[in-house]
């Protein structure tokens, strides 16, 4: 086993909002463990980082889906003498239609990438941060989970669990040394949309949009600063109303929005 040093484990590295957030981090010379399936994405942003920056970068190869995959992690990161002082729970994805139509399968998927892997990630690097009194935990939820999500029902209930476990999480964990974030951002321009694509984003204004830089700089700024954030003014005024209006009427207004093509 190599000499322990500190680490940034970023889940969901190789594309997004995880990527923008590795190259912030590698930037200001915060040594990063990049955690997705497609390693040759992940070798490739990691000799990049390495020349730009000469900043420390581990390249992880996880498939979150694998109820394993949290072990099989944290032996990695062991072995190879990495301490993570920084989690970030970022890896995820959505299905969309009526759920009575998709494919199953993938929905316990979603749940097992959106939430489970997530838990057990948080579970197996935090009691270390609490011991040695300092760490930060992001996890990325969604403007999606303040309120149901008709037509991306399983992905707004993972976005929901995901903010209520962050918020407890931080409640519990203050003056611990340790800070908790639970990040939720609107749309975003990543791979997240293609992979979507009965939803008709071509009809939305375009400044509803942000980018991953502008998410993973609003996120790093806010480690340590707040519990939760949501990205961007319009958001913030989403997640505002869908608190106070009557919760039959965010399910409608969300209804309308998030309906399939030609639906
Ligand atoms: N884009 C948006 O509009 C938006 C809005 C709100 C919240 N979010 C959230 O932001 C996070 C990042 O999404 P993104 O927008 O950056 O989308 P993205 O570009 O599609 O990135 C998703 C990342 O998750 C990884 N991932 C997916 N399934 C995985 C698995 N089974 N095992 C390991 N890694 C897996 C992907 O890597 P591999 O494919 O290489 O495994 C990829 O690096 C997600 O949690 C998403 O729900 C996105």
């Amino acid at each position: 086993m190599s000499s322990p040093r500190e680490f940034t484990l970023i889940t969901g590295a190789s594309s997004g909002i995880g990527e923008a957030l590795a190259r912030r981090l590698a930037a200001e010379r915060r040594p990063v463990a990049l955690v997705a399936r497609r390693t040759d994405r992940l070798e490739r942003l990691a000799g990049e980082l390495r020349a730009a920056h000469g900043s420390e970068v581990q390249v992880l190869t996880a498939d979150l889906a694998q109820p394993g995959a949290g072990a099989a992690l944290q032996a990695e990161t062991e072995r190879r003498g990495i301490i993570v002082d920084w989690l970030v729970n970022n890896a995820g994805f959505g299905t969309h239609g009526r759920f009575h139509e998709l494919p199953v399968t993938r929905e316990v998927e979603e749940v097992q990438v959106n939430v489970a892997a997530l838990v057990d990630l948080t579970g197996r690097f935090l009691p270390a941060m609490v011991e040695r009194r300092r760490g930060a935990i992001m996890n990325m939820a969604s403007l999606g989970g303040f309120a149901p999500g008709p037509f991306m029902a399983t992905y707004c209930a993972t976005k929901a669990f995901v903010l209520s476990f962050t918020e407890s999480l931080a409640a519990e964990l203050r003056g611990t040394g340790v800070h908790v974030l639970c990040v939720c951002p609107g749309f975003t321009r990543t791979e997240f949309q293609e992979k979507v694509d009965t939803f008709d984003t071509a009809s939305l204004p375009s400044f509803v949009w942000m980018t991953a830089d502008q998410v993973a700089e609003q996120a790093i700024a806010a480690v340590g600063v707040r519990s939760v954030l949501v990205n961007g003014l319009m958001n913030t005024v989403a997640a505002s109303l869908s608190k106070h209006l009557p919760a039959g009427i965010t399910t409608r207004l969300v209804a309308g929005m998030m309906k399939p093509k030609g639906a």
